[in-house]
């Protein structure tokens, strides 16, 4: 009986924990704040850096943001660099709450205004710009080739233009680094991470092969140029 009662009150307080709060409940300048400390790896403006050994986190997807550091903090997706961030004390729901919501809102961009001489050029402007840029490297491959194989087995979920999908907590690819992606492959294959929540035990992508996977890396490192 005591053990029905102790379930009962595990599962209520577990359903109160999926009601998702309402949007005023999100502390932006606290989001703010929290990022500083992400900052140190992933960039002032979540760009990411070394290439995609810090991953680019700025606009994915809010929900997106908060089940990966649910999955880091639950160490349900390994990640040794960030683990010292990532416990109950330090990151409690509503930081995960406030810091999704912030990096999901900056906007990167993929192109710089040319310098010119002109009266009206700005250059304190365009310098301000160029911390918020990352367009990523063409990564080499048949882009054609990988296109098609985007387009019929990546698009329905990632987007056309590899934007992700807000309300399906679907990340984006395109602007994101190749290498990073890549890495990504290796954990799903390894199943330390998960690709489809619907079908855990499906090896998703060692169905391609490796150049197959390396023509649709190289169309997404151009999707978005
Ligand atoms: C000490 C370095 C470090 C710090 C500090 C750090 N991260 Fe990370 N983070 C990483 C690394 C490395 C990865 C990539 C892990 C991998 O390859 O799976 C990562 C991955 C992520 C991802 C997954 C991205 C994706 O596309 O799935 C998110 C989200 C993230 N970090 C958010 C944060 C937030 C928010 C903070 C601040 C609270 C933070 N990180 C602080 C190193 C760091
Ligand atoms: C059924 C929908 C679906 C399809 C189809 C799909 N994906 Fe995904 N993908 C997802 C979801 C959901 C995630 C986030 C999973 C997680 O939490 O790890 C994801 C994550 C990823 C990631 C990790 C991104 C990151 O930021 O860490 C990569 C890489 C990826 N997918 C590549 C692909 C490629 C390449 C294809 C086509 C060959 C593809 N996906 C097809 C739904 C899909």
């Amino acid at each position: 009986m005591i053990a029905i009662v102790k379930s009962l009150f595990i599962l209520s307080l577990y359903l109160i924990s999926l009601n998702c709060p309402a949007a005023q409940d999100i502390d932006m300048d606290h989001g703010e704040e929290i990022n500083e400390l992400c900052a140190g790896c992933h960039g002032e403006y979540g760009e990411g850096g070394k290439d995609g050994e810090y991953p680019r986190i700025a606009g994915q997807p809010a929900g997106y943001i908060a089940e990966q550091l649910h999955l880091f903090r639950d160490r349900k997706r390994p990640n040794i660099p960030m683990l010292e961030y990532m416990d109950e004390r330090q990151m409690p729901d509503q930081d995960i709450i406030d810091i999704s919501a912030y990096l999901s809102l900056i906007k990167l961009t993929t192109k710089l205004p040319p310098i010119t001489d002109d009266k009206n050029f700005d250059a304190y402007e365009r310098m301000l710009l160029t911390k918020k840029f990352l367009n990523i490297a063409k990564f080499d491959g048949d882009f054609e080739a990988g296109k098609k194989l985007y387009n019929k087995e990546c698009k329905s979920c990632h987007g056309r233009m590899g934007e992700g999908k807000d309300s399906q907590n679907i990340p984006m690819l395109a602007g994101q680094y190749t290498n990073y992606l890549f890495r990504q492959i290796i954990k799903y294959n390894k199943k330390t991470r998960i690709h489809d929540k619907d079908s855990p035990e499906e090896d998703y992508f060692s169905e391609f092969t490796k150049e197959e996977l390396i023509n649709i890396f190289s169309y997404i490192s151009i999707i978005d140029d």
